[in-house]
């Protein structure tokens, strides 16, 4: 598979994702072995424009496991010439004369798209504002897949921020792809789902139902996928904020009404909505679900970059890290 550009998540097709996802489980093994040298001389400039940890972190680590190179910043509010009053599409521009590929982060809904529009390199989209998160989505199918073993005929419920939740928003039009897909949208009103996803998944014939009490369908679901209210969203609406939070919390008491084959997910960080003992239980794949970011993130920067696992480049020099997985 070869991508250029990753902005948002219904541009995947099952095809890809399939790929994608063979690809990802090659990479549990390559970094078993201990890395290799697919993307040799390939420069990634992570432009990370809002805090980060588990995005930035993850693909830095993916390309210095593929024995890439990587260039950083970490708040290029404050540590690029944005400061400065330069546009993101001219620092677009300039990073191209200097990287392969760019992961970007940005505050504003649409930015990734407006980055792509002036890139020559590709733009991985790593989160912008409200909008998408679609390498969070693609890790969260890699993820129910190796727990549930399908990504058809699922129950899911997504559960928290669902407004400005841009991993649920992406979510949505991945499972939009699959058959037998129900969704239940728990939300407190006030970070309700937009329409633009429930119309998505109306168009696409995916059945989804707005509850107000978790414990009630917790026994029904296949997937608890719970999400943090994003305080840094509300701006001066702290009345809401306070509206929301606490609201919906998974805890033992909802475990025990969950099935013993169902998970909790959670796209992190947490703060107090999956209470810290849950943690123990077998069914929080959270942690599981932030480590199968690496291989995704593997899997995407490979076909961004057009290298692929089963046909290595030719390596200069004897004795190289690759990985024999013949
Ligand atoms: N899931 C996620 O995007 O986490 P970070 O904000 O830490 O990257």
């Amino acid at each position: 598979m070869r991508l250029h550009h990753v902005v948002a998540a219904q541009d995947f097709n099952r095809g890809m994702l399939e790929e994608l996802f063979d690809s990802a489980h090659a990479m549990e093994h390559v970094v078993a072995d201990g890395g290799n040298k697919l993307l040799d001389g390939q420069i990634m400039a992570s432009l990370f424009y809002e805090e980060s940890t588990r995005t930035r972190f993850s693909f830095e680590t993916a390309m210095l496991r593929l024995g890439g190179s990587v260039i950083s910043t970490e708040n290029a509010r404050q540590f690029s010439s944005v400061s400065k009053g330069e546009t993101l599409e001219d620092t677009i521009r300039i990073m191209n004369g200097y990287c392969d590929v760019i992961v970007m982060r940005h505050y504003e809904s649409g930015a990734a798209h407006r980055a792509a529009h002036v890139s020559r390199v590709p733009i991985v989209n790593a989160g912008d504002g409200t909008g998408q998160h679609p390498t969070q989505a693609l890790l969260d199918l890699y993820t129910i897949q190796k727990e549930l073993g399908r990504l058809d005929n699922l129950t899911i419920a997504v559960v928290g921020d669902l407004a400005n939740g841009r991993t649920v928003r992406s979510l949505c039009y991945l499972l939009a792809k699959y058959r037998a897909i129900r969704i239940h949208m728990v939300a407190p009103e006030v970070v309700a789902m937009r329409d633009d996803i429930k119309e998505y998944l109306t168009r696409h014939d995916v059945p989804y139902r707005e509850e107000t009490d978790l414990a009630a369908i917790a026994a029904e679901v296949d997937v608890v996928y719970q999400t943090r209210i994003q305080k840094e969203r509300f701006g001066d609406r702290a009345e809401d904020y306070d509206a929301a939070r606490g609201v919906y919390i998974v805890d033992r008491d909802l475990l025990s009404v969950m099935r013993p084959d169902a998970i909790v997910m959670h796209p992190l960080p947490r703060v107090d909505e999956i209470t810290t003992d849950v943690d123990v239980d077998p069914r929080a794949a959270y942690f599981r679900q932030a480590q199968n970011g690496v291989y995704i993130r593997m899997s995407l920067l490979a076909a961004c970059l057009g290298r692929d696992l089963e046909r290595p480049p030719a390596l200069s020099s004897a004795g190289s890290s690759w990985s024999d997985r013949s």
